[in-house]
């Protein structure tokens, strides 16, 4: 989804921007655009397309300066095209901004303004910004900035550059995250801290309706009524060769690969074998209240949404609390009326997913209490929920999320346990579930090194237009998440079922032409899932099983096989998942996708 880089420094700004711009390609955008404060001039270039368009366009062109702000757009209002990219900028091309989030009054403020003098250039909710701060500049940008959020509403991450302030940059937030990472060159603005890791892992968190000034030497932070806020700066855990590719094809590979460490990590320093707890310090906050509550709500969206969902069969299998789950997009719509001492616990990779932050600020108004499973650290939905867990996948570039998928099983499991041992479970299990958990990397090891087999499969299978996904109990989510992700990268349908709901609709569909996915580990619905296996076979449609090793019936039967080591029930998931991400990974690499960056897809979902 849209991206902002800004710079302000003693570095030729040109190459900065381009470089923070490719840093942010994989949030997902349609065009991108820069403006560069060159002297007493603004120079600005948009394109529409990847940023080597850009980059062709600016290349060679003179645009010598230090100062410049730089945007990939998603977009929302108006098509993709050059009059739609940013910067925008007011008529008499004083001031440029770009935006990232959606201005909702912003018909209202066109009208206004189109009936006063500016005509409107772009189909944009953007340029009413560049409008409204022209009309309100009076000698102080931050001032004409802060005016203008008075008239706005929405949600923004605003970086803007006035032709009368060279040498500084204004910038704003409400509901769209911005940092500002500071280095000895300079300061960066960014929507993401990619864009500036190369730099500086020194950065500041703007909180909600906060703008800044920012220039080489310094950056000032006030509210919206423009009282001064302090606020020192936080080194962050992303290092910049955690953004190159280190010798894979792409990210999601390398991604994929990574998930050994990434649950080591997830793990690290959380465990206490000896008594069957595990120790997470980021809950504690809220502990009390926690180890004596009843109801939980497991909200997110997408892949975090089917983590979310094998989280609720462990949290029932490990504790006596009643959970449930729901989707961000519905529950922030839904009347909610919770018992007391609800827990709602906000499920996301980026932190920022717009409907996940709009489900918590929900929840929280009707007074539950909050915890976030977080990858990103210091993102808004990390700041707004009292308590949580950070899943330390480190950065995913993949839009496809893969890794952080096992780490939200990895923590989720930890949650589920700590509450289950403060209630009824035993030390024995507690200590079984512990060393199970340290075991999973290993395991996962096992999975990757059939990659090569995995890969003949997808070879063989790749040309069919149609998947099923089926799995029952923990493993009836990853039957979605396995559909989700051939969908995403690959582009082909595939559809995710409960394996008992097959007789109730797919099985219309099978035939020799649709490969199905049945994932059956030898657990308690072991037998139930071989039941489906026979029905899809007796219709002779093609069955590629994921299965516990040596598991020969199921061999029999089947067309083909990906072989998961044994493992705790409630474990599976996370070796299930990794077998349906090198599936879904190889049959898109053999269709030539954009992997990293499929179509149409971004990797944080910043607006509604
Ligand atoms: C987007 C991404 C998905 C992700 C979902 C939720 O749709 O493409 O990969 O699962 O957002 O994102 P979150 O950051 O909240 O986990």
């Amino acid at each position: 989804m849209c991206g902002i880089v800004c710079y302000v420094g003693n570095k030729d700004v040109k190459p900065i921007l381009l470089e923070g711009l490719k840093r942010l390609e994989y949030r997902g955008y349609d065009s991108a655009g820069l403006a560069i404060q060159d002297g007493e001039e603004i120079k600005w270039h948009r394109a529409v397309g990847k940023i080597v368009e850009l980059e062709s366009k600016v290349n060679g062109l003179e645009m010598k300066g230090t100062v410049g702000i730089a945007h990939t757009r998603w977009a929302t209002h108006g098509e993709p095209s050059e009059d739609n990219a940013h910067p925008q900028r007011d008529r008499d091309e004083n001031v440029f901004v770009i935006h990232n989030g959606i201005i909702e009054n912003y018909h209202v403020l066109k009208r206004k303004l189109e009936r006063e003098g500016p005509r409107f250039r772009s189909e944009t909710d953007t340029e009413v910004l560049a409008h409204l701060i022209a009309l309100n500049f009076d000698g102080s940008l931050s001032d004409a900035v802060r005016k203008t959020m008075s008239q706005v509403e929405g949600t923004f991450g605003l970086g803007v550059i006035h032709r009368q302030t060279p040498g500084e940059i204004v910038v704003a937030r409400r509901g769209s995250p911005l940092i500002i990472g500071v280095s000895d060159n300079g300061h960066f603005v960014a929507s993401d801290v990619a864009a500036m890791v190369r730099y500086t892992n020194k950065v500041v968190h703007l909180e909600e309706n906060e703008v800044a000034t920012v220039t080489a030497d310094d950056f000032s932070i006030s509210t919206a009524q423009a009282k001064h806020i302090e606020r020192s700066t936080e080194t962050v855990e992303w290092r910049a060769e955690d953004a190159e590719l280190n010798g894979f094809p792409h990210f999601m590979l390398k991604e994929i690969y990574e998930q050994p460490m990434t649950i080591r990590n997830a793990i690290r320093g959380r465990l206490e074998p000896g008594e069957g707890v595990p120790k997470l310090g980021g809950i504690m906050p809220v502990w009390d209240k926690l180890k004596e509550c009843r109801h939980i709500t497991l909200v997110a969206c997408g892949t975090s949404y089917y983590a979310a969902s094998v989280g609720k069969y462990i949290f029932e299998k490990l504790t006596e609390i009643a959970v449930e789950v729901g989707l961000a997009s519905e529950f922030r719509y839904r009347k909610l009326n919770f018992p007391p001492n609800t827990f709602i616990v906000a499920i996301s990779q980026s932190g920022e997913t717009a409907d996940t932050l709009a489900a918590i600020r929900e929840a929280k108004r009707k007074g539950a209490s909050l915890i976030g499973i977080i990858n990103v650290v210091g993102s808004s939905i990390s700041r707004e929920t009292d308590a949580g867990i950070y899943n330390h996948a480190g950065p995913e570039i993949g839009v496809a999320s893969t890794k952080n998928f096992t780490s939200q099983l990895t923590t989720l499991t930890l949650l589920a346990l700590l509450l289950g041992r403060h209630q009824n479970l035993s030390l024995t299990e507690g200590v079984q579930a512990i060393r199970a958990l340290e075991a999973l990397p290993g395991l996962i090891e096992k999975v990757l090194a059939q990659a090569n087999h995995i890969e003949a499969i997808a070879e063989k299978y790749y040309k069919y237009g149609n998947w099923l996904f089926l799995g029952r109990k923990y493993n009836y989510p990853i039957a979605l998440e396995g559909a989700l992700k051939l969908k995403e990268v690959s582009y082909i349908h595939a559809e995710g079922y409960a394996a008992g709901e097959m007789k109730h609709g797919p099985i219309a569909l099978i035939n020799p032409e649709m490969p199905t996915v049945a994932i059956i580990p030898q657990d308690e619905m072991h037998e139930k899932m071989f039941s489906n296996i026979h029905e899809i076979k007796s219709r002779k449609g093609p069955v590629i099983a994921i299965a516990t090793e040596g598991d020969d019936k199921v061999r029999e039967v089947v067309d083909e096989m990906i072989e998961l080591p044994p493992v705790l029930d409630f474990l599976n998931p996370v070796l299930a998942v990794v077998a349906c991400q090198l599936l879904a990974y190889y049959c898109a690499n053999f269709l030539n996708r954009d992997i990293d960056k499929p179509r149409n897809l971004a990797k944080s979902v910043t607006v509604e």
